[in-house]
């Protein structure tokens, strides 16, 4: 099946019971037992397992290709699970020095205290991350591509081929681009990690996470960490993101076909000193992104000319673009990375520029988005 059939079929068969063609929101903790052990469908408590999240863990599976699929109550929720089941003290990880902040501090102010160190080194320059790795020897790789907030992208196919021949995993957050516009573990990552919160999800309306696993090697190992830790997805979460991601295709075309309008309108703009979007020509990874996107997405950011404090202010002077956190949603939002999103990251090798605005471009009219911004820029 194509993506957009899987995205509104799997996962998703008519319910036995009634025939409803949706998953039943089965908003339940526990379930009546055939006598002691003898569970309905292996369901026994819903912390372990549920049926409306595990509609939308064979969906999102499906949808990037792997084989199996474990929801949780936000993406840094799917991250610790991860780390905690891939990583013991002593191990060391190589993050981006420019990805999601929250990531950057869940490593820094978190796992650093569990003996997980890490270090960080620029993915888009291939042979500093091969030298990082034979130097460190880590046991995985995180890679984020598009970056938050600096759009850079890294040839996932060729961090695998590194990751592999240093005997580490590949763990690829697919946030920004979706499994609609990338699919990381056809390209060789062993995990593919979201924030179902943005495109997924789609409708800012819910918080959700998840991770994706190739094959079977640590599907026991997450499932078992997923119910001892219980970060899981709720079911009116699940049935939320399950709901978005029926229309997740149509909307990232939009999405996409939006946003290269809004950039194109940005690197001619006046006071717009570097527009950071990967369908631009001009973008050191456009090519790469042609290779391993079907289209650019959603998120543009540029850097305003006049510096800093001017950037906080074209943030706050729009009127269609949200003012607010986030992304991923069919209405469009700003923000400024360094003082919002990135706060976490200042003085840090992932600090972001001050003079940095992101976008997360929506499904209004372009037109209309393109004048509240010029009228923001002045
Ligand atoms: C790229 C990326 N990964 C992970 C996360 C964390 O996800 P959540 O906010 O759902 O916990 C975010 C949140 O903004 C993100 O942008």
């Amino acid at each position: 099946m194509k993506f957009e059939t899987q995205a509104i079929h799997a996962g998703q068969d008519p319910d036995p019971l009634t025939g409803a063609v949706v998953p039943p929101i089965y908003q339940v903790s526990t379930y009546k037992q055939d006598g002691v052990g003898g569970t309905r469908g292996g369901y026994e408590y819903s912390r372990t397992a549920n049926p409306t999240r595990g509609a939308l863990e064979e969906c999102l599976a499906a949808l990037e290709n792997g084989a199996r699929a474990f929801a949780f109550a936000s993406g840094m929720a799917a991250e610790d699970c991860l780390l905690r089941t891939l990583c013991r003290p002593g191990d060391h990880v190589l993050i981006p020095a420019d990805a999601y902040g929250g990531t950057f501090r869940l490593f820094d102010k978190v796992l650093s205290r569990w003996g997980v160190s890490y270090g960080t080194v620029r993915q888009d320059d291939l042979d500093a991350v091969a030298s990082a790795a034979a130097a460190r020897k880590p046991a995985l790789i995180w890679a984020e591509t598009p970056t938050n907030p600096l759009l850079s992208i890294i040839d996932i196919r060729a961090l695998a081929e590194i990751a592999h021949a240093h005997q580490a995993l590949l763990v690829t957050d697919n946030t920004f681009a979706s499994p609609y516009l990338q699919r990381p573990l056809d390209l060789g990552a062993d995990v593919v990690v979201h924030s179902t919160t943005k495109y997924i999800g789609g409708h800012s309306d819910v918080v959700g996470g998840a991770l994706v696993v190739k094959d079977a090697t640590y599907v026991a190992d997450l499932a078992f960490n997923q119910n001892a830790t219980g970060g899981v997805a709720g079911p009116f979460d699940a049935w939320l993101t399950l709901r978005g991601v029926k229309t997740l295709a149509v909307r990232m075309d939009r999405h996409s076909a939006n946003a290269a309008l809004v950039a194109e309108m940005l690197t001619e703009h006046p006071a717009v000193s570097a527009v950071y979007y990967p369908g631009l020509p001009g973008h050191p990874g456009h090519q790469v992104a042609k290779a391993q996107m079907r289209d650019f997405g959603g998120m543009v950011s540029f850097r305003v000319a006049a510096g800093a404090d001017k950037a906080v202010e074209v943030a706050g002077r729009t009127r269609l673009f949200t003012l607010g956190e986030s992304l991923g949603g069919v209405e469009s939002l700003i923000e400024h990375p360094a003082r919002m999103t990135h706060a976490s990251a200042s003085g840090s090798p992932l600090e972001v520029p001050g003079d940095l605005v992101r976008l997360s471009v929506g499904l209004e009219d372009p037109g209309d988005l393109i004048a509240d911004l010029e009228q923001a820029l002045g």
